[in-house]
């Protein structure tokens, strides 16, 4: 189908690329931005209007996180039914990962964990995280060790995100398997034929056979009965799951599963792409280190990077800037600022005078630069002080009996 419509308007087939977005690829139609509306379109998700944004605040009697005043939490699957539940006093849990894919993460990566962070102070639920160490050495170069040990690095950024160990249980992939969760996944594996993975992923036939068993196992997280520890006798709670969109097409086959093993479907609750400094043509990417700010970024390197590559919607001379004013369509200093500057007011203060021409690319660059700053410096600050015996805590396959209160 997207073929046939490149071809119709008879573009350029060497150059024209249409929009992809899957978990191991997000880039926008040739010289445009992502179409997040066309995106909901095929994946079949739901658009997170303003009344459902009202009703999380009136639920939780807190003003709603800045992700979701401002569009960055933008589509969902049956978040609705989680909040109806909810209001009649059922609880749910939350459930997110990561793939271990580099030693630091970049702030693209910390979008859904500091997101999950709010939603379970709000409703106050456990939370259940996955390490993926088992599908990075897969898609990766990288050896089994290896991903391993990431996991462990990359537990210290989550558990710097302030999650609470009484209510959160992380795990690796290569420690947790194993009894009811590797049940769940055979359970799973045995209702997807080779077409149907082939037909959501794109494998082909030089893929390795791991990539293709890899979907049941970020599958069954979303079922209560993988964590025999946390949810024994509670076979009916709901599961909510904060992610970009990029890791929709695994939940599109856990949903289309689950009713078939007897579950309930996982709700969805899904952002957009943190942008690469150069545009919003992709998603901040780990591969391409000037395209992204890490967490462990000096405050030299976090200006640098924002000087030189942050792609500006200023004009080119002062004279022409003052006169039409930057296009704040493009700017990407805008747009990160419209993620991480929580003040409303300034905010919109900031898009007028430089929409106008009398704020400079500068001028706006140093508040980001400012914000950024402070935002790494105190995810340094939290990281340094996760030690080891936090991490085991947190990793321990153990009961949570005060995770709901
Ligand atoms: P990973 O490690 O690639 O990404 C972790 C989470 O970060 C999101 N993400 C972004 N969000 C906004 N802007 C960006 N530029 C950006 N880049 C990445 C991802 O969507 C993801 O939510 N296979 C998964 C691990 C996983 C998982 C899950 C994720 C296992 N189970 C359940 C979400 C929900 C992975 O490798 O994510
Ligand atoms: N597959 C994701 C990635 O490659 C990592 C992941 C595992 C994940 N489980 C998840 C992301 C649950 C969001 C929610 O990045």
């Amino acid at each position: 189908m997207m073929e046939k419509e490149a071809e119709e308007k008879g573009q350029d087939q060497e150059q024209e690329q249409e929009q992809v977005v899957n978990p191991w690829q997000v880039s926008a139609k040739s010289g445009g931005k992502i179409d997040y509306d066309k995106l909901i379109d095929q994946f079949g998700c739901q658009r997170l209007d303003q009344s459902l944004i009202d009703r999380v605040e009136r639920l939780t009697s807190r003003p709603p996180h800045v992700f979701l005043r401002r569009g960055v939490f933008f589509a969902h699957r049956d978040f609705n039914d989680i909040l109806d539940a909810y209001e009649k006093g059922d609880k749910f849990y939350l459930y997110t990962g990561r793939g271990p894919s580099s030693e630091a993460l970049h702030l693209g990566h910390l979008i859904p964990f500091m997101f999950t962070k709010y939603l379970q102070d709000a409703f106050k639920v456990p939370l259940v995280i996955q390490l993926t160490d088992d599908e990075k050495c897969m898609w990766k170069n990288m050896s089994v060790e290896e991903s391993h040990r990431l996991a462990w690095e990359n537990a210290k950024d989550i558990i710097a995100c302030g999650f609470d160990v009484t209510r959160t249980f992380i795990f690796s992939d290569f420690d947790y398997m194993g009894g009811n969760f590797y049940k769940n996944i055979v359970k799973v594996a045995k209702c997807v034929t080779y077409n149907k993975v082939v037909g959501i992923f794109g494998f082909t036939g030089e893929d390795h056979i791991g990539k293709v068993f890899f979907p049941p196992v970020q599958a069954v997280p979303s079922f209560p009965s993988t964590f025999p520890h946390l949810f024994t006798g509670r076979d009916h709670l709901r599961c909510l799951i904060p992610c970009a969109i990029d890791q929709d097409p695994y939940f599109r086959m856990t949903r289309d599963v689950a009713p078939r093993i007897g579950y309930l479907k996982p709700a969805l609750i899904e952002s957009s792409f943190f942008p690469a400094l150069q545009g919003e043509n992709g998603k901040m990417s780990a591969s391409d280190p000037n395209s992204a700010i890490y967490v462990t970024d000096s405050a030299k390197a976090i200006k640098n990077k924002i000087n030189k590559y942050a792609f500006s919607g200023g004009q080119d001379s002062i004279e022409k800037h003052r006169e039409l004013g930057a296009n704040l369509e493009v700017d990407i200093p805008v747009k990160y600022l419209s993620f991480f500057l929580d003040d409303d007011a300034e905010l919109e203060h900031i898009k007028k005078e430089y929409g106008a021409g009398r704020m400079l690319t500068g001028e706006v660059k140093q508040r980001l630069i400012d914000v950024l700053t402070e935002l790494v410096e105190r995810h340094r600050r939290a990281r340094a002080a996760v030690t080891d015996e936090m991490v085991a805590a947190f990793m321990a396959v153990r009961p949570l009996p005060n995770m709901f209160n």
